[in-house]
């Protein structure tokens, strides 16, 4: 489960308020590009699949089969409505899962995907640091034994420039510090990969922001939608205090007028994106475990 933000709360009834499932496109076409059956012939396990949102998108396209895990009963609950209002009952899945461990056969499927986890299944220390990234790759190592030979692994994430970019971030420091701190550079992602078995095979920034443009770019948000305040991880896991804190914050420079100069000046996803998309192909001489 995630050892930060509890998603059996606010942080799950209000997840889709302005979480959108940008990327997908980019997802897609790594699983097209690199998936050892046709797109339309693809099962695909999702790893904390959280709403489903970017499993809507996936199945819209024509993949064949997503099997949606979490270990969030509430996430799990309104990914299972949203599929079946989608039409899609024949072509999903649900399971619990507590990462790293998934409980499937090795070789099942063509694909997996993990999007937005990773800094979930890490512990920081005493000092906030992480020590100890093999959390990530044990997962990522589940993924490459679940996996067919040739099976492809997409892997969305953001590092600590984008998620401590967004300039709501700054609304809440202390958080954001604690946030960022379990997020892993470009190049860790890449190096747990390798590490357990996959060969890395391509890298795309996410330039749409994943609470759309015009959300992210709206400085008045917070005054016009109270369920703003969980719309990531950052703010979710915020402390009440904290969050209390921001609020005041937010209510302060609004009536100076000066919520849109705090965001202008604490802007840094123009220059970041707010996430990157990996994805890693299991060899097809590669045997589970391996
Ligand atoms: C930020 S949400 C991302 C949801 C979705 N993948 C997306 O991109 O919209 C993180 C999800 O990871 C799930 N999660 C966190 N730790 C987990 C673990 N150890 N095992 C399974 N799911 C986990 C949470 O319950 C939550 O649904």
């Amino acid at each position: 489960m995630s050892t930060f933000t509890n998603y059996d709360s606010s942080a799950a009834s209000d997840y889709d308020v302005a979480r959108l499932p940008i990327g997908a496109d980019i997802m897609e076409k790594f699983i097209r590009k690199n998936s050892p059956a046709g797109y339309e012939q693809t099962n695909l396990v999702d790893f904390g699949t959280g709403t489903g949102s970017y499993i809507v998108e996936l199945l819209k396209s024509g993949l064949k089969y997503a099997m949606c895990t979490d270990f969030s009963q509430i996430m799990l609950d309104k990914c299972e409505a949203k599929l079946s209002a989608g039409g899609f009952d024949e072509r999903f899945g649900i399971k619990k899962v507590c990462l790293p461990d998934s409980g499937f056969k090795n070789d099942e499927f063509e694909a997996a995907k993990c999007s937005m986890v990773i800094h979930h299944l890490v512990k920081t220390n005493e000092n906030g640091v992480v020590d100890d990234w093999s959390p990530i790759g044990n997962a990522f190592s589940e993924a490459f034994r679940i996996l067919k030979p040739g099976g492809v692994f997409v892997v969305a994430f953001s590092t600590p420039e984008q998620r401590g970019g967004n300039w709501y971030a700054h609304l809440v420091p202390a958080t954001r510090a604690r946030t960022i701190a379990r997020c892993p550079s470009k190049e860790k992602v890449r190096e747990l990969l390798q590490g357990a078995g996959f060969e890395v095979t391509d890298e795309e920034v996410m330039t749409n922001h994943y609470c759309s443009n015009e959300t992210y770019y709206d400085h008045e948000i917070f005054c016009k939608n109270q369920r703003a305040w969980f719309m990531d991880s950052v703010l979710s896991s915020a402390t009440e205090e904290e969050r209390e804190a921001a609020k005041a914050k937010v209510k302060e420079f609004a009536e100076k007028n000066e919520l849109k100069k705090f965001l202008e000046e604490h802007d840094d996803f123009k220059n970041f994106g707010c996430g990157t998309i990996i994805a890693g192909v299991k060899g097809l001489s590669a045997t589970a475990g391996q």
